[in-house]
């Protein structure tokens, strides 16, 4: 007979460090690394630092759905505050540096999001 437990944890130590470089990358990622310009008159974003990292896609999927599908066009953040709805005039009103800060960040993780066929940039007048 095999022995499971011992085949299991192979198994588990194997793919933690298969994917070691990984976490490690992720761990990492300081976003100081890829050269990202903050907000100067803006301490905080609408959620957490954490939060925005990971999930500010997700959020913005949300927005979408909310504006458009529950004609909703109020989020109410974490700590209570409520924010407009709106791409360009709320996350683009603070983050108004978008070459410099959500651009670059997407061009270091070859993400291109392809939201400005339709929403206007900040800085465009076309
Ligand atoms: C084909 C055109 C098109 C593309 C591409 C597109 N949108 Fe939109 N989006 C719209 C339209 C039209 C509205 C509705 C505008 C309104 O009613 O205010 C909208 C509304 C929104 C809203 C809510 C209202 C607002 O003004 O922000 C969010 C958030 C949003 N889109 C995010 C995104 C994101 C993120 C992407 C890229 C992943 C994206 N959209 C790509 C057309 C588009
Ligand atoms: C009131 C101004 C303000 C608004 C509105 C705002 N942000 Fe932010 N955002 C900030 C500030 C300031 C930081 C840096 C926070 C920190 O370092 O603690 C930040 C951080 C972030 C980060 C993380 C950057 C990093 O350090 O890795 C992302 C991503 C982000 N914002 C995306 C968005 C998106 C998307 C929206 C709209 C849904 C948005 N922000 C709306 C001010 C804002
Ligand atoms: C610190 C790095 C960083 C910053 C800053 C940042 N993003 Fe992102 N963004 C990412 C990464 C990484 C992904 C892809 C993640 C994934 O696919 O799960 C992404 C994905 C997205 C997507 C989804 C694209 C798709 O094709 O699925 C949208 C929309 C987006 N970001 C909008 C923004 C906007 C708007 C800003 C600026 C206000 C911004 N991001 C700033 C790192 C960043």
């Amino acid at each position: 007979m095999y022995n499971a437990k011992a085949v299991i944890t192979g198994i588990i130590v194997f793919t933690v460090l298969c994917t070691a470089p990984f976490w490690v990358g992720l761990a990492g990622k300081d976003y100081k690394s890829t050269g990202i310009v903050l907000p100067k008159d803006e301490k905080k974003c609408i959620e957490s630092v954490e939060f925005m990292r990971k999930d500010h896609m997700r959020l913005l999927n949300e927005w979408r759905d909310e504006a458009l599908r529950g004609e909703n066009r109020v989020y109410t953040a974490e700590d209570g505050k409520k924010w407009s709805i709106s791409l360009q005039n709320t996350c683009l009103k603070c983050h108004s540096n978008y070459k410099e800060f959500c651009d670059k960040c997407h061009t270091a993780n070859s993400v291109y999001p392809y939201c400005w066929t339709c929403h206007i940039l900040p800085g465009e007048s076309k």
